[in-house]
């Protein structure tokens, strides 16, 4: 029996260790710890990759949510359209700017149905937040459409879409501003906490950079009141050795998707996400691989008997956890999907024997009768 995690940190530590350690030296003993050399480079590199003027640094993808929101001058009285099938911190920051969030269901594909969207504008609207989820973006070419008809902000949530394009364009460089996680099981992940934005827009970038350091300008002059949450310089000099990886890992992603896919269609009783080449339009890079399965929690366990460790991410809708005062929506697809989401392990160091593996697990579950 093989054992498969659903993330391998160690693994990928391991695979780069040399490099990495040789980093993290470095700046210990320059004794380079907060807002130097690592942390700007990092950031003039994820511009490039990106094609942005700016990307800045920040200790979360939530920071960079809420204060991408707060930049844009959202706020009490404001509603901001997103989705509930996605990572809870999507919807807490437009709570934490004092505006209502106003949820919409998905798609097929999990993404922000834009016709519902649209549907649920109304004069108090501000802003839209659409959710590039388990790497696959949402139609920016008719989001764009209704934010320009309406006059609306577009806030992208790109923390599970670092890498994937709609029309040849990267996630997170559609609106205003792009916000990306750098939390270790991300596609670009630190050894902690990490985050940050990107943004065509002088001012917002400006913004932004007194936010993450409490409104100071320069050591003597404080503009506004901002917070504490700076990209760690250590956690930087790390995503320094990994961003060398990325294009290499991104095609991985998309090649064990392509695996799956290619092995798994026809099963009886599961249905599998788009595949990297389902449409012109978009290049996907599967944060996640999310399968919605029948008798979802038997796989689980069955898949856990044969060392196959899977996640089932928000079994519960994140609008029906009572605490967060959402009740009112009703959004029968995202409900329906919280009952049948199960996403397999994808990432890069897995070995074509572990592939297959989880392959026949799934299988057999469905095939040969272990169902019941
Ligand atoms: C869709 C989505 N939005 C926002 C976040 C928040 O990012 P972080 O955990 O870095 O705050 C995450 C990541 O966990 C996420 O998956």
């Amino acid at each position: 029996m093989l054992k498969i995690p659903f993330v391998n940190y160690s693994l990928q530590y391991k695979n780069l260790e040399t490099e990495i350690d040789a980093a993290m030296k470095s700046v210990l003993n320059r004794g380079d710890l907060i807002m130097r050399s690592d942390m700007e480079e990092f950031e003039k590199k994820m511009a490039e990759f990106l094609g942005v003027r700016h990307f800045i640094s920040l200790n979360s993808g939530t920071d960079a949510l809420i204060f991408a929101l707060k930049a844009a001058g959202i706020g009490a009285g404001d509603e901001v359209i997103t989705v509930s099938h996605t990572f809870v911190a999507s919807i807490a920051s437009i709570a934490h700017c004092g505006a209502k969030p106003v949820l919409v269901d998905v798609k097929e594909d999990f993404t922000m149905d834009m016709e519902k969207a649209e549907a649920a504008i109304t004069s108090r609207t501000k802003a839209i937040l659409p959710v590039h989820l388990n790497g696959r973006m949402c139609d920016m070419e008719r989001l764009m459409e209704i934010a320009n008809k309406h006059n609306l902000i577009i806030i992208e949530d790109a923390a599970q879409a670092l890498g994937a394009k709609f029309n040849n364009k990267m996630a997170g460089t559609f609106g205003l501003a792009g916000c990306y996680s750098f939390y270790p099981a991300k596609i670009l992940g630190t050894f902690g906490d990490g985050g940050g934005l990107a943004t065509n827009d002088e001012k917002i970038a400006e913004k932004i950079k007194l936010f993450r350091d409490h409104g100071q300008k320069t050591k003597t002059e404080i503009l506004c009141f901002g917070w504490t949450s700076r990209l760690d310089n250590l956690q930087a000099a790390v995503l320094n050795v990994k961003i060398k990886h990325l294009n290499e890992w991104l095609e991985r992603r998309r090649e064990i998707a392509e695996i799956y896919n290619k092995n798994l269609s026809g099963v009886t009783g599961i249905k599998l996400p788009p595949g990297p080449d389902s449409d012109k339009k978009h290049f996907d890079v599967f944060q996640n691989y999310v399968l919605r399965a029948e008798k979802r929690d038997n796989l689980f366990t069955f898949l856990k008997e044969k060392g196959v460790e899977t996640l089932i991410k928000d079994p519960i809708a994140v609008h029906h956890h009572t605490g967060l005062g959402l009740s009112e929506f009703h959004l029968p697809f995202s409900e329906e999907l919280a009952k049948k989401v199960i996403s397999l392990p994808l990432y890069p160091e897995l070995t074509d024997e572990q592939i297959e593996y989880v392959i026949g697990s799934v299988k057999d579950f469905y095939q040969n009768g272990k169902n019941i």
